[in-house]
């Protein structure tokens, strides 16, 4: 399977969005992982709705667009008009999930099903062959700079493990404490769409981006 990074914007400088995509892009990144919190589904609020659109118009990078919001069905249209690639919602914050994945696949974008930590793998045997990827949070949603909890790696292993043998192609991405240091584990464990902010954007975010796409493989 290919390898992809998605810096996550949350951890950017707002004051010079513009550039620090640049910079990403410079690095060689594939995506740009775009962090939606509605004060509901997770305590915080971030952004959503203008920063998207604003994103749109000047990078070519694909929007991974990461919804932390209740009832994703309201606004999956408008993400989808907006330009996001790849729409990940969460298994925990709809009554609706086939829905959603319908929904989503009717826009023509990637779909994406999403997991607390406190979600195990086995609540998404359902949507497996439904879904382009699945992405394990390896924190608990709402912030960034947390650390990684391991337990939710092993999730990981379990998770590809069960994806071969169905046989499916399923994108695994990992989100939350991703650093360096601990790429290779999550690499290893089956994870190929790697989520990283503060590791990215804390400082230099092109030559951050540079050492992980050339630790990740990326093509
Ligand atoms: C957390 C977000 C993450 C966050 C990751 O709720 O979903 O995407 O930006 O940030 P780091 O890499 O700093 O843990
Ligand atoms: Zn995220």
């Amino acid at each position: 399977m290919k390898n992809y990074l998605s810096p996550s914007i949350l951890a950017a400088d707002f004051w010079n969005l513009g550039e620090q995509v640049r910079a990403v892009e410079r690095g060689g990144a594939s995506y740009l992982h775009v962090d939606v919190m509605d004060g509901v589904f997770v305590p915080s609020i971030s952004f959503g709705i203008p920063i998207l659109e604003a994103l749109k118009r000047k990078t070519t990078l694909l929007l991974d667009v990461h919804l932390m919001i209740v009832q994703p069905e309201r606004y999956i249209e408008t993400f989808a008009s907006l330009g996001a690639d790849m729409i990940n919602f969460h298994l925990e914050a709809t009554e609706d999930p086939l829905g959603v994945i319908e929904k989503i696949r009717s826009l023509g974008k990637k779909v994406g099903i999403t997991i607390k930590p406190a979600t195990p793998v086995s609540a998404l045997e359902p949507f497996l062959n439904l879904v382009d990827m699945v992405l394990i949070m390896t924190v608990e949603p709402g912030f960034g700079g947390q650390s990684l909890m391991p337990d939710c790696v092993d999730k990981v292993r379990e998770l590809r493990k069960r994806v071969n043998e169905l046989g499916l192609e399923l994108d695994i991405e990992v989100d939350g404490g991703v650093k360096e240091s601990n790429l290779e584990m999550i690499l290893e464990a089956g994870a190929n769409v790697i989520v990283a902010g503060s590791a990215v954007f804390g400082s230099n975010p092109e030559e951050h981006t540079r050492l992980f796409v050339e630790k990740m493989h990326v093509e």
